[in-house]
């Protein structure tokens, strides 16, 4: 079985499961790392596995379509050779990326005219171009190819744009069932649920995706700039009509608080560039608040990064040390500062499935939800 389902809070929607994949297990609720253009920045895979220990990873079929090409990957014998990565990996299907990062795009019913942005060629993806090529990646869980609307989204827009998304997932579901998978493992698709910020388009996108039967859904064009009351609002109708067997995964998502927030609507699963991109910028995530190690206040503060030690680097170094490497633009900051924020995302989820499991999630997470909100 690729999902099961072993327990629920007793006072939200938080579940926990397992999802089952060629390469491994995956304990839900999860946060995936974002592994762009094959490579978690800054991280090692002996890392990612022995003190990080992401159960998945995701990749970016628009990123790794650019560069390495599609091609290379094949010779390879799929990402996770090529990486050496062998636990799951899920792709993103470009729809979202072909909109945020080309420099110009054109979207109509066939697909998505878009330039490279790394050396403004143009390119062409379609719903069956997007699944030929996450075909030829390998990911473990791959994602329908759809358009992610911005924030704020005209109404008459979001609904051309939803029944447009509907359309291209039966394209996607027509391409994969007429050429299966290259390597000789499963490839299981997620449609993805859209409608902007309107309770009845994402009803209807919801109602439509769980007719689709797939094996796992995901909600996209969240996490675009809308508050996060609005985000959290549609979130908890789309749940409210997904299938409660099938993994739900929110793309994009989020800050510690979104996470555990969206947990407690019935959110299975999460990717966010956040803690990697904003540990570069030395911003790290702990229980106790935000610290941004680059503050003159932490230049002679030799106490450890953070006690709670979710992975090595947080007391083998002291936060006056970390400042240091911040202030020198030493490579060897980012890296402890990305360990650091993986690790605690990591623990994060790992913590929230575990307090599902007592039945005992709701107080847990609104006690840490109080306790993140703060600036160190
Ligand atoms: N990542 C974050 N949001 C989205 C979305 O709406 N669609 C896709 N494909 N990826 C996303």
């Amino acid at each position: 079985m690729f999902f099961e389902l072993k327990g629920k809070d007793n006072n939200s929607k938080a579940r926990a499961g397992v999802v089952e994949t060629d390469h491994g297990l995956i304990e839900t609720p999860i946060f995936m790392p974002v592994g762009t253009a094959a490579s978690v920045k800054g991280v090692h895979q002996t890392e990612l596995t022995n003190e990080i220990n992401a159960d998945i990873i995701l990749g970016n079929t628009y990123h790794l379509y650019l560069r390495p090409k599609t091609d290379i990957l094949s010779q390879a014998g799929g990402l996770h050779k090529f990486m050496n990565w062998h636990r799951p990996i899920l792709t993103d299907s470009g729809g979202y990326q072909v909109y945020s990062l080309s420099n110009t795009n054109k979207i109509n019913e066939n697909g998505v005219k878009f330039k490279s942005h790394i050396d403004g060629s143009t390119h062409f993806f379609s719903p069956e171009s997007s699944m030929e090529i996450q075909r030829k990646i390998g990911a473990d869980i791959i994602m329908a190819f759809d358009e992610c609307t911005p924030y704020p989204c005209e109404y008459n827009y979001a609904k051309r744009s939803m029944h447009m998304t509907h359309r291209w997932l039966e394209r996607c579901k027509t391409f994969l069932n007429e050429n299966p998978e290259h390597y000789n493992y499963k490839q299981t698709f997620f449609p993805i649920v859209q409608g902007s910020t309107y309770k009845d388009l994402r009803k209807q996108s919801a109602e439509y995706i769980a007719n689709a039967g797939a094996e796992g859904n995901a909600i996209g064009g969240l996490s675009v700039g809308e508050p996060a009351e609005e985000m959290y609002a549609m979130t908890e109708v789309v749940c409210d009509i997904l299938p409660w067997d099938k993994p739900r995964y929110l793309m994009g998502v989020g800050t510690p608080i979104n996470i555990l927030e969206n947990i407690a609507l019935g959110i299975d699963m999460f990717d966010c560039v956040m803690p990697t991109r904003n540990a570069r910028n030395g911003m790290l995530f702990t229980a106790h608040g935000t610290i941004n190690i680059k503050n003159k206040k932490w230049e002679d503060d030799f106490s450890p990064i953070d006690e709670m030690n979710h992975t090595f680097v947080d007391t083998f170094y002291t936060k006056a040390y970390l400042k240091h490497l911040f202030s020198a633009n030493e490579y060897l900051g980012k890296q402890i500062a990305t360990i650091h924020n993986l690790g605690f995302y990591m623990w994060l989820v790992r913590e929230a499935r575990k307090h599902i499991l007592t039945g005992d999630f709701t107080d847990w997470k609104n006690s840490m939800v109080k306790q993140m909100d703060k600036r160190l």
